[in-house]
């Protein structure tokens, strides 16, 4: 290890806080210095943007034949693996904003349109640029015949997000041209048509859960609106949105538009990276918020709430999980170790809602839980606050959608998220093929054995 003059022995020594260690100046204060005990040799690494590259760590080596030194770093926990300009996070701070503008202020005084715009293009647009936008998504909503065959195929009961996966991903077999992803009008072209259709085949799933036929797209309605008109037009000629939910859809749409490198965008940058095109890459983006430790968490909390039944019950429930024994769902989140400035927002809109609807009377557990919750040990000292799912499926219930529709909610704002930061992934001359190394565990240099001889 490194001596530091005072006794102790680090293998590491940051230049830029250890007084007297910095030995080349200026260039030197934003060093590493790395002592290997294996071999007694020292390195110094470049600090760059509070990180060192990990491809600096190959040089450390114990001999020529030695492949050089690696991180180990499962589940990413610590290993930024893109530059990115599109939304910043402060976890600990519980800051989240879009471009630079505060999550707030854009659900407070922007529109689901005008957010995707400004993450996708990287600033709010003017009244043209913003009427042109709308123009396009607006006439990109219909979708091919034969993706409603695709879609009537399923089972009566399949579950929505296993539809809007399969479907997504057919989309590609409608648009060729996708393929060419180094076209820059190619790409323009599929930006509008996911960010248009989605909503379409995402009401497509839930009508068919129904057993409804299908609604076409109503283009003289806001883009929530003809969602709703999508999700619940019966036989009346023209659906007509509450304004209520329409503007509290919008903003929920905001609040999930995007969310920098999460389990879904890293899955869309990952596949996208394979250079394949922008719909196979945004269906394994909807695979990976299926689960429910991600998007589907909004079903899972309904779930949890029914299970639990009663406000009574809360204390009971929360024993089981400080005992480990299951999770409260909603809470917790990799980055944010204070309360989610989304969940704060979505706590606003419920009461939009509600206003509407009546209110969901599982709501009584979830304030009961979060208010148990937050004076309690377990989740005070793991920094346990509620997170964007725990709210958002007691509103979609009251809307009147089912719990399987919940995480189908979450996608149909998040591919905007999702083709912005494929459209930055796409522009990155530091990005290659996305390919993870590993720690081999296994056996080597077995012999093979004929099936007669083996045994148990
Ligand atoms: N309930 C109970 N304990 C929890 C929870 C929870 N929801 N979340 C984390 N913990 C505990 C965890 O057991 C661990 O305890 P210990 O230190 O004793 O082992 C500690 O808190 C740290 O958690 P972690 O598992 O290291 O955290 P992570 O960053 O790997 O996981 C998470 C983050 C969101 C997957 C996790 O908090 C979780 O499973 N939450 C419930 C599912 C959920 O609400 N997901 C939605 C996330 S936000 C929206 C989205 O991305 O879709």
């Amino acid at each position: 290890m490194a001596e530091d003059g005072s006794g102790n022995r680090n293998a590491v020594t940051d230049n830029r806080t250890t007084e007297g260690t910095a030995r080349n100046g200026a260039a030197g204060d934003h060093t590493l210095t790395v002592t290997d005990n294996r071999t007694g040799q020292t390195y110094e690494l470049p600090i760059e943007d509070g990180t060192i590259r990990a491809t600096d760590l190959r040089q450390i080596k114990t001999g020529p034949d030695d492949f050089g030194l690696m991180s180990y770093d499962p589940a990413f926990v610590n290993t930024a693996a893109c530059r990115s300009a599109i939304t910043y996070i402060d976890g600990d701070k519980g800051i989240l904003q879009y471009r630079g503008y505060p999550i707030e202020q854009l659900a407070e005084r922007s529109t689901f349109l005008e957010v995707a715009y400004l993450l996708i293009y990287g600033a709010l647009p003017t009244r043209e640029q913003l009427d042109a936008w709308r123009d396009q998504i607006t006439h990109h909503t219909f979708v091919h015949e034969n993706v409603k065959d695709i879609m009537r195929a399923f089972r009566h009961d399949a579950h929505p997000m296993g539809m809007l996966v399969s479907t997504v991903g057919a989309l590609s077999t409608f648009y060729p041209e996708a393929k060419q992803i180094q076209d820059a009008a190619a790409r323009e072209y599929q930006t509008y048509r996911l960010i248009a259709k989605v909503p379409t085949i995402a009401a497509f799933t839930y009508r068919h859960s129904r057993g409804l036929p299908y609604v076409y797209p109503d283009n003289d309605l806001s883009y929530p609106g003809n969602f709703l008109s999508m999700l619940f037009k019966m036989s009346e000629a023209k659906y007509r949105p509450d304004p209520a939910l329409e503007q509290a859809l919008d903003v929920l749409f905001i609040l999930h538009a995007d969310h920098e490198q999460n389990a879904s965008t890293s899955a869309v940058r990952a596949v996208g990276a394979t250079e394949v095109d922008p719909y196979s890459a945004l269906a394994a983006g909807v695979a990976a918020l299926y689960g429910p430790l991600h998007g589907g968490a909004n079903e899972a909390v309904l779930k949890m709430l029914r299970e639990i039944g009663t406000k009574d019950r809360v204390p009971e429930f929360l024993k089981g999980v400080e005992a480990g024994e299951r999770k409260l769902m909603g809470f917790g989140h990799r980055v944010y170790k204070s309360y989610d400035p989304r969940a704060k927002a979505i706590k606003q809109v419920a009461d939009d809602v509600f206003q509407v609807t009546g209110v969901n009377p599982l709501l009584e557990i979830a304030l009961e839980l979060e208010r148990i919750a937050l004076e309690d040990d377990y989740f005070i000292t793991r920094k346990l606050y509620p997170n964007v799912d725990f709210y958002s499926g007691l509103i979609y219930e009251a809307m009147g959608l089912p719990m399987g529709m919940f995480p189908v909610m979450f996608a149909i704002p998040r591919t905007a998220g999702w083709i912005a930061q494929w459209l930055e992934h796409t522009a990155d001359e530091e990005q290659r093929i996305a390919r993870p190394r590993q720690l081999y565990t296994g056996p080597l240099d077995l012999d093979y054995v004929p099936i007669e001889q083996r045994t148990k």
